[in-house]
């Protein structure tokens, strides 16, 4: 779980004039949920990803994360924090050895390092890539590597910063894909900060961000029948959204969280048998 109370920050040392990037935000993560953060560019998103993770803190409010208070001075060990610039989140010289930097660190014998980091690169596709110099990749390709550096420590939480945004539509399906498996199979809460109403959609809550406040949340269904929020944030719905807005409108019972294609597809199949 991830909660934070009344938490602010204000950057800079003009103490009579702070200009505050987070102000009295209050966020509910509970353990086992997939939440998604949205917000305009500047609306503090990345702070408050820090934030969780601990590495800027608070000059306001608390933070607690997997039921833990955390210190003004720690970094939390629960949560895996992934960011979208890869270059800076990229330590060793091969690609593999990126991979298990995080557990060497934290002590783990060399058989269960060995497995953990091959069931990992396996399941985000960099076989090819294992023995290659991280330089020599891809954007998308660093993206995905970080990912896995992340992904292999087995956190309870993984905080999501753009995380995929350098990679094509199918590599970002399959990444979300593996996300939502871990979430459902294994438990981790996911906080990820994006900008694709696709993703926000398939989550199980949607926290809106705008100028330093959280200005709504509420579930997928919520969310996307909240005109109001909708025109504030300049955002158009993509064309199966509307199709399943109308149907929500029109009385059709869909769950309202998770909404993906398929769930037009149900609805209509549905309507169609209840002729
Ligand atoms: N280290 C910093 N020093 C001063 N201002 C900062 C710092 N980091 C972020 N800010 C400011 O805080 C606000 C929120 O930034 P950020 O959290 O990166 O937003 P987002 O990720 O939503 O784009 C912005 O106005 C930004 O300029
Ligand atoms: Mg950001």
């Amino acid at each position: 779980m991830i909660r934070l109370s009344d938490v602010s920050i204000s950057y800079g040392s003009d103490q009579d004039n702070p200009s505050f990037a987070l102000m009295g935000v209050n966020l509910d993560v509970p353990e086992g949920t997939y939440a998604v953060l949205i917000g305009p560019n500047g609306s503090g998103k990345t702070t408050l990803a820090k934030i969780i993770k601990g590495i800027v803190a608070p000059t306001g409010g608390t933070v607690t994360v997997a039921g833990k208070n955390l210190g003004p001075e720690e970094i939390s060990e629960d949560v895996g924090l992934v960011f979208s610039n890869p270059e800076n989140q990229i330590i060793s010289t091969v690609v593999e050895e990126d991979i298990a930097f995080g557990l060497e660190n934290r002590g783990i014998g060399a058989a269960e390092m060995r497995r953990r980091v091959n069931r990992i690169i396996k399941r985000l596709g960099l076989t090819q890539l294992a023995k290659r110099l991280p330089h020599t990749l891809s954007g998308g390709e660093q993206q995905r590597l970080v990912i896995a550096g992340i992904l292999v420590m087995e956190t309870k939480i993984i905080v999501l910063d753009e995380a995929t945004s350098m990679l094509d539509a199918n590599g970002k399906a399959d990444i979300l894909r593996l996300i939502r498996e871990l979430n459902e199979k294994e438990g981790i809460t996911v906080l990820s900060i994006t900008h694709s109403l696709v993703e926000a959609v398939l989550s199980d809550i949607v926290f809106v961000l705008d100028r330093g406040k959280i200005v709504f949340s509420g579930t997928p269904g919520q969310f996307i029948n909240n005109d109001e929020i909708l025109a504030r944030l300049d955002i158009e719905l993509p064309e199966f959204l509307l199709v399943l807005k109308g149907l929500m409108r029109a009385g059709i019972d869909i769950p309202d969280t998770a909404l993906g294609v398929q769930d037009v597809i149900g609805s209509l199949d549905r309507l169609r048998r209840e002729g």
